[in-house]
């Protein structure tokens, strides 16, 4: 968990504004998921789960997506501190889960990636 206060101090001098920019870096670092999960309007379930409206998503709720037992039981409600946590080492946060995926350690780029996924309400429309 010590990892988590430096990242919890960044987002509290700067609370949810995100810019232009940090979506456009965001969308680059989204290059890194688009293998194997989709966002937008036309998003479907694919290798991994759609990712629209993720946070304050239930893991593990997206329905015809069939999860691992590890996610769906991992009780995490999505939200920028757990998602944070999760995205620097998916298998440490939930053991067991069958992304395979090396994770983010830079805090900078977990935040426009954020920022980037959270435009995205739960029917994929971008949220103004
Ligand atoms: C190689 C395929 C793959 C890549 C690349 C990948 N994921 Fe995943 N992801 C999965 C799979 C498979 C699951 C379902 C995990 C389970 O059921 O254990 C998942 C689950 C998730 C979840 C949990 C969703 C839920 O509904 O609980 C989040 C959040 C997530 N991925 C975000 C990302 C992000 C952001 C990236 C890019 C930085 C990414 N993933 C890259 C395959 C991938």
């Amino acid at each position: 968990m010590k990892h988590l206060w430096p990242m919890l101090a960044v987002l509290a001098i700067s609370p949810s504004l995100a810019t232009a920019q940090d979506i456009a870096a965001g969308e680059r670092s989204w290059n890194k998921c688009r293998a194997c999960h989709q966002i937008g309007e036309t998003a479907k379930n694919g290798v991994g789960p759609m990712l629209n409206g993720l946070f304050g998503r239930q893991s593990g709720s997206i329905e015809g997506y069939s999860y691992s037992s590890a996610n769906k039981n991992s009780g995490i409600t999505w939200d920028e501190a757990t998602f944070a946590d999760y995205i620097k080492d998916p298998k440490a946060k939930i053991p067991g889960t069958k992304m395979v995926f090396a994770g983010i350690r830079n805090e900078q780029e977990i935040k426009d990636l954020t920022a980037f996924l959270r435009q995205f309400d739960q029917s994929g429309k971008k949220v103004p």
